[in-house]
């Protein structure tokens, strides 16, 4: 990736973290989507216009897949997928668990991704086949074999339609198998802190391709396997997303298809 690609990426996702430092527990409008608790405040806009700013200010025939504005489509073999804001209940609340999170795909793979949570000053960062770094310092997966030491993380649709499966079947398993199994409200973050070895595993049912962007790259950087619930290789467009250190994946898998041995 040349360095103007990475330049950019850099400057657009700081540029979009500055506006959440400067509303953070501060006074902002604040909407719902799809369902009561799906929010949108002024501050997932005004990030999203500060970082679509940046990356048209350097490439306006690029694509861009933005949550809030939808698509900036165009013929550009380049396609930018923005997260103003990823957590942002958390942000709502005043909980400092959210990010601005920015993949970058070439010809449909995903060259680049960050994620920053400037709130914690951690930026994860990775480019394909050049590792993934958090504040510039290697990542690693954590080489947990065992699931009965695993340390999980999880998120919940807003709605529950159309999911397909039940989530809390699925945590069930989980949590009666006696694992600790964390909810931390932002999915970019959860991916980002598998690939730092803070958790084994995660799994979500209905992302959307600006929550997984980054974090896909980064996992995958940083050593770690993610896969649909079938195990099939990735895509960001899944609506099933289980990502791990690897070595637990088959395990989680029979876990989330519930047939694993219940005592593991
Ligand atoms: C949400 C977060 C959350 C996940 C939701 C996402 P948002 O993104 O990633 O952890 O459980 O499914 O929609 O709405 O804060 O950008
Ligand atoms: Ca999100
Ligand atoms: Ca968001």
């Amino acid at each position: 990736m040349n360095e103007l690609l990475k330049n950019t990426l850099l400057r657009a996702i700081h540029a979009g973290a500055d506006v959440l430092k400067h509303y953070f527990q501060g006074t902002f409008e604040i909407k719902s989507k799809s369902s009561l608790n799906d929010l949108v405040t002024e501050v997932d806009k005004k990030a999203e216009d500060a970082i679509i700013e940046v990356i048209k200010s350097v490439f306006p025939e690029h694509f861009i897949l933005s949550e809030e504005a939808g698509e900036m489509s165009s013929a550009s073999n380049y396609k930018w997928i923005i997260d103003p804001i990823d957590g942002t209940v958390n942000f709502a609340h005043g909980i400092p668990i959210c990010c601005v999170s920015i993949g970058l795909e070439k010809d449909g793979q995903m060259i680049a991704g960050a994620v920053f949570n400037p709130f914690m000053n951690e930026l994860f960062f990775a480019e394909r086949g050049k590792g993934a770094f958090l504040n510039n310092r290697p990542l690693k997966v954590s080489t947990n074999p065992n699931m009965e030491s695993a340390c999980l993380v999880t998120g919940f649709p807003y709605r529950w339609v159309d999911v397909g499966a039940d989530p809390i079947s699925v945590f069930e398993r989980f949590i009666r198998l006696g694992l600790p199994v964390r909810r931390l409200g932002s999915a970019a973050i959860d991916l980002c802190w598998v690939a730092a070895g803070r958790f084994d595993g995660f799994w979500e049912y209905n992302l959307n391709p600006w929550d997984i962007a980054a974090g896909y790259l980064i996992i995958e950087e940083a050593g770690g396997r993610i896969s649909n619930f079938n195990g099939d290789a990735y895509n960001i467009y899944d609506k099933q997303t289980l990502a791990t250190n690897g070595q637990i994946h088959e395990q989680m898998l029979e876990i989330i298809k519930g047939t694993g041995n219940p005592k593991i």
